[in-house]
């Protein structure tokens, strides 16, 4: 069948291009092997409809759900969700009150499938200050996924990047104390050998959402070479379609990493 755009060359593509035509094309070419999101806008979808914000992250949720079919589907190896911030903490205390509530709820609830995807749930960010409830829900899915071999999911939550290298200086200056190296040997090896997931290898692709052209202290160190998209749709409505489009983008991208 012949449809206008769909070439075998990588690169954008055309916009008239439905979720399965996507898929087809994207899958023709390599696909990244690490993916990584800042899910932002439920705030404002929410508000666009004379909402209260939390229905926005309601439908987040729901947005998340089918990301991670979709990542799955496409054969990715890391997906990285950024769910919660340090500093969404500073939201009023009923926002994120349900938003603990919410991703209790959620993880829980996607235990089956994960396990049917073969998926394995981890954890990005400390524990320190997470409530009781939520900290527990995510141990439990990421013990009950340990050896799933498929996707790994890495959630991001309660995750600074400032916060992670900050934890890694710490590790890497208690090792100094012990004896265990020098100061002069630090390397860059060492560095990222003491963040949160440290056998990850860094995204190939970071996408943000509802248009934001900024990073809010998500993977400062991981993402040094990473290829940026950006799109105005807002991450309720972020659908498989969306993130097909991206990859496809990616794809049509030379990456330097300093060279020429
Ligand atoms: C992203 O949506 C979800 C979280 C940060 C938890 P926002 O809540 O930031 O939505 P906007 O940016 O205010 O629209
Ligand atoms: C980044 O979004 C954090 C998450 C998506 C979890 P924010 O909405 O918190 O970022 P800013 O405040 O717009 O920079
Ligand atoms: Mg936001």
């Amino acid at each position: 069948m012949a449809v206008k755009g769909t070439s075998a060359r990588a690169g954008a593509a055309p916009a008239e291009l439905g979720e399965a035509e996507l898929l087809a094309r994207v899958r023709a070419h390599r696909v990244p092997e690490h993916v990584a999101i800042i899910m932002d806008g439920n705030g404002r979808w929410a508000t666009r409809r004379g909402l209260p914000r939390v229905a926005g992250h309601r439908e987040g949720v729901k947005a998340a759900r089918t990301i991670i079919r979709a990542a799955d589907t496409l054969g990715l190896r890391f997906l990285t969700l950024y769910a919660f911030s340090t500093e969404n903490w500073s939201r009023p205390e009923d926002e994120v009150s349900t938003l603990m509530s919410l991703l209790e709820r959620a993880i829980h609830s996607e235990l089956p499938e994960l396990m049917a995807r073969n998926v394995r749930l981890r954890l990005l960010g400390h524990t320190r200050g997470v409530p009781a409830g939520v900290r527990r829900g995510i141990e439990h899915v990421a013990h009950e996924t340990r050896n799933n071999t498929g996707l790994t999911l890495l959630m991001a939550f309660n995750y600074g990047g400032r916060d992670e290298i900050v934890d890694a200086v710490r590790a890497l200056a208690r090792r100094v104390q012990a004896g265990e190296l020098g100061p002069e040997e630090i390397s860059e090896a060492h560095v990222a050998q003491a963040l949160y997931a440290a056998d990850v290898p860094d995204p190939d692709l970071l996408i943000r959402t509802s248009g934001e052209m900024r990073v809010s202290n998500f993977l400062l160190w991981q993402i040094a070479y990473t290829e940026f998209w950006v799109t105005p749709t807002l991450w309720p409505d972020f659908g498989a379609a969306d993130l097909y489009r991206a990859v496809a983008d990616f794809q049509g991208r030379t990456r330097r990493f300093g060279g020429v």
